[in-house]
């Protein structure tokens, strides 16, 4: 039977792992912060000592981290997972990075005769613990199709986008979206507050014409309720939101609805609000 390993259980990780655990694949987990393995172990995974550890246990082995530089350290770091790596074994990148990044681990993983997929995935916190996930895979067509049944489990909607970068740029593309949505929102909730609209009323005339959505349904209640936990934190939002600007600037796209949504999250982050969820925005903008 094959061996799967997954390397970072935050609140994407964690609940993906568990979800593989759970379709009864064998799995052996390893986090920076090693507290976090417990609940997997619990669920019947095993524990790895190190990434490169996991990866040398591993046919396949997965990894869920927070942005470009944690993805570097744990691939090229020491006991990394390019330590572990050999012929025929795959590395599947779900991590929200830059395209270089991306193509810098691919080339790592590649020239130790393994193989990679770049898999940033869209949807947040509760997809990922619902396995309803839409992933963004891009690179080792051989990989994709062997990871597949795992990758079924998780997702709900499973794309190859071609060649590496492709995946990291989509998932940029996205989120840039998503980071404008959130600071509009924000901002109309904040002048609707000041003009003495009421937010429920707001939020039922958003929700009952063209602009109703899941995310505003969605964070409208967490924002009325006042419940910033994070689904999303917010220093991830502003990270790729960074990504989106380092993009355009690569490709002389101009992004001056972007740029000052950028600055928006950068100002948010500077409150204290980055291990929040994405909503706390509002806090900022109010
Ligand atoms: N949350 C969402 O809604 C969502 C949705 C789609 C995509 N994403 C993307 O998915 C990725 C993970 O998001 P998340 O929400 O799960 O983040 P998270 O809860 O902050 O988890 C981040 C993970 O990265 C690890 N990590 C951070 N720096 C590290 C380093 N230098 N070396 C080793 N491990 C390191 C953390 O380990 P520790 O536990 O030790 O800190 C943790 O396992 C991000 O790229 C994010 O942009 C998130």
């Amino acid at each position: 039977m094959k061996q799967f390993g997954f390397l970072g259980l935050g609140i994407m990780g964690a609940a993906m792992a568990r979800n593989l655990v759970r379709a009864g694949f064998p799995v052996t987990v390893w986090n920076r912060t090693p507290d976090k393995c417990r609940e997997l172990v619990e669920a019947g995974a095993v524990r790895g000592t190190s990434p490169a550890a996991v990866v040398a246990a591993s046919d396949i082995t997965f990894a869920m981290l927070a942005d470009p530089a944690a993805a570097r350290e744990v691939c090229f770091g020491p006991e990394g997972a390019l330590a572990g790596m050999a012929a025929g074994r795959g590395y599947v990148d779900f991590s929200t990075v830059d395209a270089e990044t991306s193509r810098e681990i691919e080339a790592a993983i590649t020239s130790r005769g393994g193989r990679f997929l770049e898999a940033p995935v869209s949807g947040s916190r509760k997809p990922a613990e619902d396995g309803t996930l839409i992933i963004l895979a891009a690179g080792d067509r051989s990989l994709y199709d062997e990871a597949l049944p795992c990758l079924e489990k998780l997702g709900k909607k499973i794309l190859h986008l071609g060649p590496v970068g492709n995946g990291a740029r989509m998932k940029i593309v996205v989120n840039m979206i998503m980071g404008g949505m959130m600071a509009a929102f924000c901002e109309g909730l904040a002048l609707g507050a000041q003009a003495e609209l009421g937010l429920a009323e707001i939020l039922d005339v958003l929700d009952s014409g063209a602009l109703a959505n899941p995310m505003f349904r969605l964070k409208g209640a967490g924002i009325a309720a006042g419940n910033y936990a994070p689904a999303f934190p917010l220093k991830h939002m502003q990270k790729d939101l960074r990504l989106a600007i380092d993009l355009g600037d690569r490709l002389d796209q101009p992004l001056s609805c972007a740029a000052a949504v950028n600055e928006r999250f950068k100002e948010a982050k500077q409150r204290g609000l980055g291990d929040e969820d994405f909503s706390a925005l509002f806090k900022a903008v109010r």
